[in-house]
């Protein structure tokens, strides 16, 4: 298979960084890249805005590319799952104290899924983890018809990957993002001090017919997460 030259680039420059170049080193310039790796200005763009939505550099305008701190996952607008999010910065996701179980809609969540009250509703819970380190607290609802009985954590660890592999693959989500502190509980379980700020990021989820898959409520350290997001100035004529 031809791989884009783009998608080069980025991989000999993602080894670069993950090798231990330090946080908020510089990156060469585009001219040096292009020369150093003899590819197109377009080329080494396509590859830096990989980069940055990988979370492993940051842009500062009219000063160049630079080493995003590798203890933070920043997430971008891209839809992207928890192991998604991981594995692009080269650690294993994994799941602590994981609990599936079937429970009924109440009117609320009956709304937020778009099914009838009383419905079937799949609930998990999971401690999600990076390399072994508590990163995130996920709860998450999805309609009891989109998960088999036999639906089990232990065989299927990435609730994305599942929906993708049935042909519900979550295609748009709507999110919002609220600061909050962890209470004595969560802050257990994610391995920092009661009080600690948190992100709680709340997702509701469709595939690409815009069916809902699943309601989640995530709750992200805030020491090891931010959120790139990037405005537009809308010129009014
Ligand atoms: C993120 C999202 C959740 C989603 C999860 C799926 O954490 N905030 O809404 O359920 O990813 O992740 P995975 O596919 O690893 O189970």
């Amino acid at each position: 298979m031809n791989v884009p030259k783009y998608a080069q680039l980025r991989s000999e420059l993602q080894q670069l960084i993950l090798a231990g170049m330090p946080a908020h080193t510089a990156l060469p310039s585009e001219r040096d890249l292009m020369t150093t790796y003899g590819v197109s200005r377009m080329t080494v763009r396509e590859a830096l805005t990989r980069l940055v939505d990988d979370g492993l550099i940051y842009r500062v305008h009219g000063a160049g590319s630079f080493v995003a701190d590798a203890a933070k996952i920043t997430k971008s607008l891209t839809l992207t799952s928890f192991s998604e999010d991981i594995r692009s910065r080269r650690m294993e996701p994994g799941s602590i104290s994981a609990s599936l179980t079937r429970v009924e809609a109440d009117v609320n969540l009956a709304s937020i899924l778009r099914i009838s009250p009383g419905a079937a509703v799949v609930h998990l819970e999971r401690v999600r983890t990076a390399d072994g380190v508590p990163m995130c607290l996920e709860r998450v609802w999805i309609p009891g018809d989109v998960l088999p009985e036999d639906f089990s954590l232990d065989t299927t660890p990435s609730v994305y990957d599942y929906l993708d592999s049935i042909g519900r693959a979550p295609e748009i989500a709507t999110q919002t993002i609220q600061a909050t502190v962890l209470d004595a509980v969560q802050a257990a379980l994610l391995d920092v001090p009661a009080q600690s700020p948190a992100m709680s990021v709340t997702r509701v989820t469709a595939d690409g017919e815009g069916r809902e898959v699943e309601f989640a409520i995530s709750l992200y350290r805030a020491d090891r997460y931010d959120y790139r997001i990037t405005v537009k100035r809308e010129r009014h004529r």
